[in-house]
């Protein structure tokens, strides 16, 4: 039978080739890339990789739908602990591109290389396993360590780059850059320059953006709209020149561990900030209190790769409703490392310049004494509560 296989062309997607032949039974082996936005020489170093192994290779562009899982995260405002899910979100999609993929070649199973510590193992196979499809992790299932991996590789003649070992793993998509492993494992290290792509350390320069956005999409850049992938890679190039989006952290995974991730994502920080100014202004108090506990659920199940769970759906209807006047432009100002909110503009303003002016005498029939009663009123209830006890509340 035929496995497939995803396939980054690294040392664990490298070493599963022949363990899926020699351990498994399989007879062939196709990979399968997926192309969430990562840098374009990954595409050829998977291919000269697969192509060394005699492994039918494929690349399957899904960045379209990513960039607009993306946009669904920027309506959610979602992130997890501080990360903007950009590995959580691409999981799904990735996955499900190669079961499309699989099940077009007919094969009997699929195979990733994930570890059994990690959370995309468990992203990849909430996904695979809908399908009827075996599913195989060799890395997690045969217990692999990178040293034996390296040794084995070694062994084999896999063409394995040497020299790699002991450096970052990383991984990209165009929402976010994650690097971790080797010696930013101590928390307490930190993390040389070397490891930023994305970014450049904070100068002193500064530049604002407008944003638009309609229906709480981000729709144009100063004026000139694009289309999801290219303002995503628009605004990581631009606020990355100012080493906006880095985000050093621990990270409680989903099985408990906690790990110390380093990321970059000048875009996804430059537009929730920009997203989340722009509902401060026509959002109402309420609606926005409530969101943030919207905001955490979806994130949670995103982060679980879950963004199929009904509850998903569910909160998505909130958005829907929500996001219908988060429509109008916003300033950002990229300022030493940060992307910072300076203007923004809106026709669903609930903003009233009028009612809020120090200048202005009556608004809507309501005047300044008009509160005099309101006044009173406040606080009545602790006065009576703390009169009530005068010994407690004494001190
Ligand atoms: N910890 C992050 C997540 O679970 C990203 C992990 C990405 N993998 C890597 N090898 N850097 O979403
Ligand atoms: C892995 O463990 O394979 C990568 C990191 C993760 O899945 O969280």
């Amino acid at each position: 039978g035929t496995v497939a296989l995803a396939f980054s062309g690294g040392l664990d997607t490298t070493v599963c080739v022949p363990l899926l032949k020699e351990e498994y039974g399989y007879d062939d082996v196709i990979g399968v890339t997926v192309d969430v936005g990562q840098p374009d020489s990954e595409f050829a170093e998977a291919h000269e990789t697969a192509d060394a192994l005699g492994v039918e290779h494929y690349v399957v562009d899904a960045k379209a739908e990513f960039a607009d899982l993306c946009f669904d995260a920027v309506q959610a405002n979602a992130t997890y602990q501080g990360y903007p899910l950009g590995t959580a979100l691409a999981r799904p999609v990735i996955a499900e591109a190669i079961l499309e993929v699989a099940e077009e070649h007919d094969c009997a199973a699929v195979a990733h290389g994930c570890t059994g510590k990690g959370n995309d193992q468990l992203r990849f196979e909430a996904v695979w396993r809908a399908s009827d499809l075996e599913v195989i992790a060799p890395v997690r299932e045969l217990g692999l360590t990178r040293e034996w991996e390296i040794e084995y590789a070694d062994e084999k003649g896999l063409p394995v780059e040497s020299g790699n070992e002991g450096a970052w793993s990383i991984d990209t998509n165009l929402w976010s850059r994650s690097v971790e492993g080797s010696k930013l494992e101590d928390p307490g290290y930190e993390p040389p320059e070397d490891i930023y792509d994305w970014t450049d350390a904070p100068g002193s320069e500064t530049e604002t953006v407008e944003i638009a956005f309609e229906g709480g999409v981000p729709v144009a850049v100063d004026g000139n709209e694009m289309a999801p992938v290219p303002l995503i890679e628009y605004l990581n190039d631009l606020a990355g020149g100012y080493g906006v989006g880095r985000t050093d952290m621990m990270e409680d995974r989903m099985l408990g561990l906690k790990v110390r991730e380093n990321y970059e994502h000048p875009a996804a920080t430059t537009l929730l900030t920009a997203h989340e100014a722009l509902e401060q202004l026509v959002l109402t108090k309420d609606e926005r209190e409530f969101s943030q506990h919207v905001s955490q659920q979806w994130a949670e199940k995103a982060y679980e790769g879950l963004v199929d769970h009904p509850l998903v759906a569910a909160l998505d209807g909130y958005f829907a409703q929500t996001q219908q006047t988060v429509t109008g432009t916003v300033t950002v100002k990229f300022e030493g490392g940060q992307a910072r909110p300076v203007g923004r503009e809106s026709e669903y303003a609930v903003y009233s310049a009028d009612a809020a002016s120090f200048d202005t005498e009556t608004v809507n029939g309501i005047e300044q004494a008009d509160a005099t009663g309101v006044a009173k009123y406040h606080g009545f209830q602790s006065r009576l509560a703390n009169a009530s006890k005068p010994e407690l509340a004494a001190d």
